[in-house]
């Protein structure tokens, strides 16, 4: 099925790894032209060359999406490459872990400034581009723990239900210029941050199977499933979707 990605120039913030890198990939295999924008230059600069090895059209961009002249930077040097931005996914994403008892200003402050900020920041500037041209898509990624309490993180929980509001709000305010915004709420993915999690756990296997057996399937998510999700939402099929909120996690938040 030809997706209508071919030559479209996408964003993909946090592309360096993981979803965003599946993510990157994926557009890149339907004929994208796809920015990987990412903090971590080594990384990034390994799926850029990844994805050109195999033909594809992919540049690096080193970002930090919680630095708001960094963000319009990065957009006038794209449209003044490119000619504009058929399609951004907001992607990066860090995680902490702690109850309410235990959140720190730190904490709170870091999180909300990649998750949130970053969000609506790349958001606000790369919607300017797209009003200009009448059209655009935006898939912004958020989480299963957006929509449901999970324990002992709630500063990553609260961040990802504003991934979910700025979501709405955006569709909202986009949708006169053509402009649809979506959202996707992985469940647990199995990417580095899941490692790094895993792996700072006194008993990792332990604790991977406690996620794997809280939701229907069984199973962690991988990377190229979330992706295709995305990839989906930033095509012209499911043209009339905006400030929709699409989970895929394996069941975690049907039951
Ligand atoms: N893995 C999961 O289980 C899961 C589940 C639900 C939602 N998510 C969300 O999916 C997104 C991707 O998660 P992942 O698991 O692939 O993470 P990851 O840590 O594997 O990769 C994230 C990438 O984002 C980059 N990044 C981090 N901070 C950045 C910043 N300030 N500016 C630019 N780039 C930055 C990192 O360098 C890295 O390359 C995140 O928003 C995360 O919250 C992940």
């Amino acid at each position: 099925m030809d997706l209508g990605l071919r030559d479209k120039v996408v964003i993909v913030t946090g592309a360096g790894a993981g979803i965003g890198e599946a993510t990157a990939k994926l557009f890149a295999e339907e004929g994208s032209i796809v920015i990987v924008a990412d903090l971590d230059e080594k990384n990034g600069r390994r799926v850029e060359e990844e994805i050109r090895s195999k033909g594809g059209k992919a540049e690096f961009y080193n970002l930090d999406v919680s630095v708001e002249r960094e963000i319009e930077g990065m957009v006038k040097h794209v449209v003044r490459k490119y000619g504009t931005v058929d399609v951004l996914v907001n992607n990066a994403g860090i995680y902490a872990k702690g109850t309410v008892l235990e959140v720190t200003e730190e904490d709170f402050k870091r999180i909300i400034d990649v998750n949130v900020k970053g969000v609506l920041f790349c958001t606000k500037h790369v919607a300017a581009v797209m009003k200009e041209r009448g059209k655009g898509v935006i898939v912004n990624v958020a989480s299963e723990a957006g929509l449901v309490g999970i324990q002992g993180q709630v500063v990553y929980n609260l961040s990802k239900a504003a991934v979910i509001s700025i979501t709405k709000s955006c569709a909202v305010d986009l949708a006169p210029y053509g402009i649809r915004v979506n959202a996707v709420c992985p469940g647990t993915t199995y990417t580095p941050l899941v490692e790094k999690a895993l792996s700072r756990e006194k008993d990792p296997e332990a604790v991977r199977r406690k996620l794997e057996s809280s939701r229907p399937m069984n199973r962690l998510g991988r990377p190229e499933e979330i992706a295709a999700a995305i990839v989906f939402l930033a095509s012209d099929l499911p043209g009339y979707a905006t400030g929709a909120v699409f989970s895929i996690d394996g069941g975690y938040t049907a039951w």
